[in-house]
């Protein structure tokens, strides 16, 4: 079968095609023939040299849906024929999140292969109102977002929140947020992409480039009081800002690294404020099933930019790494 591996990150030629045997399931395992797989900025991040430890060469890419093709013995949870999408940390069922990550694409093996074997607990269905593309670009990106607001930040309808960027986790973060009943402020780099947030829902959209201070503009936007939340994607170069954006016990999902990953942090701001920090990292199979249930509910299909054939995913990666996207990049098999 054929996939992309990479085995020497942060080369010109990092991501190589390559050939291996088909997979054979064992007990609990299914063999998933991908039909889609959609790229995360972390993915970029990983390809660049920029992750630890990685165990080479290693198939990329977290985010995946297709059928099960085969099942081993013991299978009980999905069926030859099932449409499923892998859940992105595959040691994270329910509950408190695992000691260890065991993340596709990074602690293991990825999706960026035409079959890919994983333990029947690392999937979940699809349902049908999704589109193998769409459902392929939830298992991180959405997963992320909803974990931020529901779960750490616990939104509730009418709350405003801060989305920062036109990205994956982003424009998850802002049509979840407006299916929540919430207002939702957006930052963009360009007035095109800030014109296709508010077309999505965006209640307020300010150009970051333009107001390198936006912090001031979302004081402004909120009569002075600040948002309730923050999708912090921006990292060294936004967190000091969204403190300064966020009202009295506001909370601040941190999720993101975009500028940079060591912050100096205002204590200030956040013991006087009493703000609450969340670390996010992805969220549980739990999460990933309560959050498709709430986008068949509302008819939600996510935002996908462009679809190229699976042989062209380094230009992926290039339009990835350049940003001339909004939502997500996926790859048809
Ligand atoms: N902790 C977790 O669980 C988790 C999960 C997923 C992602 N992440 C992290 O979250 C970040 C976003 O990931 P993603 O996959 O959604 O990225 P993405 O799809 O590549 O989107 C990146 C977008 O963010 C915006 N951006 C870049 N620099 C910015 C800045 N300084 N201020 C505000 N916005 C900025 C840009 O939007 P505009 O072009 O509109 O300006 C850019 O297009 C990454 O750092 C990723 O590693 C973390």
């Amino acid at each position: 079968m054929n996939l992309f591996e990479i085995r020497e990150p942060g080369t010109a030629d990092a991501l190589r095609p390559a050939r291996r045997e088909p997979p054979v399931p064992g007990p609990k395992e299914v063999v998933v023939g991908i039909r889609s797989a959609s790229l995360n900025y972390r993915d970029l991040l990983i390809l660049r040299g920029h992750y630890p430890n990685l165990r080479l060469p290693l198939i990329p890419l977290s985010d995946g849906a297709g059928t099960v093709i085969s099942a081993g013995p013991g299978v009980t949870r999905v069926s030859v024929g099932d449409r499923v999408a892998g859940i992105f940390n595959q040691a994270w069922i329910d509950g408190s999140p695992p000691r260890r990550p065991l993340a596709l694409g990074g602690d293991r093996d990825g999706v960026l292969a035409e079959q890919v074997l994983l333990p029947e607990d690392g999937v979940v269905r699809i349902p049908d109102a999704l589109s193998f593309e769409e459902a392929a670009t939830l298992p991180c990106a959405a997963v992320t977002a909803w974990n931020a607001l529901f779960v750490s930040g616990r939104l509730k309808p009418g709350q405003t929140v801060l989305v920062q960027g036109t990205g994956g986790v982003s424009l998850f973060a802002l049509q979840f947020a407006k299916m929540a009943g919430a207002r939702v402020i957006l930052l963009s780099s360009s007035d095109r992409k800030l014109e296709k947030a508010l077309g999505l829902g965006a209640d307020a959209g300010i150009n970051y480039r333009i107001h390198p201070d936006w912090e001031k503009e979302v004081l402004e936007k909120t009569g002075g009081e600040g948002v309730d939340h923050v999708i912090e994607v921006g990292g060294a170069q936004t967190l000091a800002r969204s403190l300064a954006a966020t009202r009295p016990q506001g909370h601040v999902a941190v999720i993101g690294v975009l500028s940079g990953g060591q912050a100096a942090l205002p204590v200030f701001p956040l013991l006087s404020k009493q703000l609450s920090l969340s670390g996010v990292y992805v969220g549980s199979r739990a999460h990933f099933e309560r959050m498709l249930e709430a986008i068949v509910q509302n008819g939600l299909h996510p935002v996908i930019d462009r679809v190229l054939p699976f042989g062209e995913a380094s230009e992926a990666f290039r339009i990835l790494e350049e940003g001339d996207f909004t939502g997500k990049i996926c790859l048809r098999f």
